[in-house]
């Protein structure tokens, strides 16, 4: 019998899918399950139920670090946003993806499976990253039977799987963020209800007395909070807290997935948002006027890539060339102040900067103001000519 390795999550699709993998595919399955930061819980949760449904071999790898600092990290240094979403479930799945192909590689098997359906974004960036990476053979049992979500709960009481705690929602987290659809959601006309949050306060309930913060950067990274420094997963589950912990991070927003579908997704990002803003406050002191045109072309093309799941596009790694070698000069400390919502920043103190104090102060020489005299006579050529020719009778 040949081998298949499934990317489990012990939710309802991929719970489905090992049946039917063994049932209407005939193969053998192990199951995976890669550790970008969910909840405690949901790393132990597909241990049990591949147990329970006697599955002979299952596979739990840890790539919180890995994770941290080679994704979510690239998201603060490219200040990667697609739609005003941070991607916290794009920068995941190559990296899942590319965990499961090794254990395929090391495992002999011929087949990954994924619980994809054939709606969603995760089937691209799944399939890109084992295409690119394997030769293997790829199955998704729910697209490929056009599975609905009832039909998919039927198949499971009737086969006697042991069915995942009834969720409303589809829930997907890791480090990086949380996102939450389906049910309710579905309407944009419905609000979204308050119980659907965990890493994030209303602003109604954030401490009415703000909160100062200091985030250290180094080559472009956050490596300390308050001074503290601080591992990537480390860091990056403090920025959580603590702008979670003042109503910073929710984003309600409207779509547009790979195949052109409008959805509705609820999110919580706080430490996402939170490390951009101030990265971005960082960049201002350092960088030229032109560089800081171009890293919004970078943040555009980055966060385009990774949402389309184009991770070994070669465009990615030459984007990364370009960007590390900007990243080396911000080097600084930013202050921020957060409040009910809001992020405000306060401070900032680069290690070395293109902002010259001297040149800039009304209290100095060292420019000659007079030398401008003839620069601003003849700023607008242009517009004056245009205004004499056409507009004047
Ligand atoms: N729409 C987002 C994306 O494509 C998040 C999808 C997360 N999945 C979920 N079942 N909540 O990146």
């Amino acid at each position: 019998m040949e081998k298949v390795v499934l990317a489990f999550s012990g939710g309802l699709d991929t719970s489905v899918c090992i049946k039917l993998l063994e049932e209407k595919y005939n193969l053998e399955v192990i199951t995976a399950c890669v550790d970008v930061g969910q909840p405690e819980n949901e790393i132990s949760k597909p241990e049990k139920a591949a147990n329970k449904i006697g599955i002979s071999k299952h596979y739990t790898i840890d790539a919180k670090e890995e994770f941290a600092k080679e994704y979510a990290f690239r998201c603060i240094k490219t200040n990667s946003l697609y739609e005003g979403y941070p991607l916290s479930t794009a920068y995941a799945r190559p990296l899942i993806a590319e965990k499961i192909v090794e254990i395929a590689k090391k495992e002999n098997a011929t087949t990954i499976a994924h619980g994809c359906t054939g709606k969603g974004n995760d089937q691209f960036r799944f399939e890109a990253t084992i295409r690119s990476e394997s030769d293997l053979k790829i199955v998704a049992p729910i697209r490929d039977l056009n599975l609905t979500r009832t039909e998919e709960q039927e198949y499971a009481k009737s086969n006697g799987i042991p069915l995942p705690s009834e969720k409303i929602y589809s829930i997907d987290e890791n480090l990086w963020g949380r996102s939450i659809e389906g049910g309710l959601l579905e309407d944009p006309a419905t609000p979204s209800p308050e119980d659907i949050f965990e890493w994030t306060k209303s602003t109604e309930d954030a401490p009415d007395t703000p909160e100062i913060i200091t985030i250290t950067f180094e080559n472009g990274e956050p490596i300390a909070i308050n001074d503290e420094t601080l591992s990537p997963v480390k860091l990056i589950r403090k920025a959580n807290e603590i702008a979670g912990n003042n109503g910073i991070g929710r984003i309600d927003m409207i779509e547009d997935r790979i195949i052109g579908l409008k959805s509705r997704e609820n999110y919580e990002t706080p430490g996402a948002l939170l490390l951009i803003t101030v990265h971005k406050a960082l960049e201002q002191l350092v960088f030229s006027r032109k560089e800081l045109k171009f890293s919004e072309e970078i943040s555009e093309k980055y966060a385009e890539l990774v949402y389309n799941g184009l991770w070994n596009e070669a465009l990615r790694e030459d984007l990364d060339v370009v960007n590390d070698h900007m990243q080396k000069r911000v080097n600084g400390k930013i202050t921020l102040k957060l409040h009910k919502g809001s992020m405000k920043i306060r401070a900032r103190e680069a290690k070395k900067a293109l902002y010259n104090q001297d040149n800039v102060s009304f209290d100095d020489k060292g420019i000659d103001q007079r030398e401008m005299i003839g620069m601003v006579k003849n700023h607008d050529i242009q517009g004056e000519e245009y205004f004499k020719v056409f507009k004047k009778e």
